[in-house]
């Protein structure tokens, strides 16, 4: 069965381009064995992701991502059966706020920062949808 599981976190110590670097690195491999797919956005310290796949391995994932000592304050906003994916090109996308995107991170947000814990279901599933539509011009790292 497949599911979306969308969860914040934030940093928990100012983080270099290497360790995202690595994240990624690490994210990639892993979730291209797995059969995992899905996005990882970074802004204003607080990490957002969407993992997507079969629902055993995307749960077994997320807690081995809970182990990581890179992100503090975990909380699962959404958690979804679908019937079909909506990352199924990237392995995990990371998108960075930048002055070019910083319209789509604050668009979804009641305050003057990207704030995810405080976003319904609903609204992360249409910021999820603008980034998709928006991939072209977004600064993504390829996967
Ligand atoms: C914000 C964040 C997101 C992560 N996302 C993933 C992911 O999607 N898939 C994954 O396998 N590891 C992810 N990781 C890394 C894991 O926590 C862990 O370091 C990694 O899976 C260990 O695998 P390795 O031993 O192959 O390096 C993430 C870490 C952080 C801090």
């Amino acid at each position: 069965m497949l599911v979306q599981l969308t969860y914040a976190s934030r940093v928990s110590r100012t983080l270099g381009s290497t360790d995202i670097k690595d994240i990624l690195r690490s994210s990639q491999e892993n979730n291209k064995a797995d059969g995992v797919t899905g996005a990882l956005c970074l802004s204003d310290g607080i990490f957002l992701q969407i993992l997507e796949g079969d629902r055993t391995v995307v749960n077994r994932v997320y807690h081995r991502i809970l182990n990581d000592a890179r992100h503090k304050d975990p909380a699962i906003l959404d958690y979804r059966e679908v019937t079909a994916r909506s990352f199924s090109e990237w392995s995990m996308g990371l998108i960075t706020r930048s002055d070019e995107n910083r319209q789509l991170f604050l668009k979804y947000s009641s305050t003057a920062n990207f704030d995810p814990y405080s976003m319904s279901g609903e609204t992360l599933s249409a910021f999820f949808q603008d980034i998709l539509n928006n991939v072209r011009w977004l600064r993504k790292t390829p996967d």
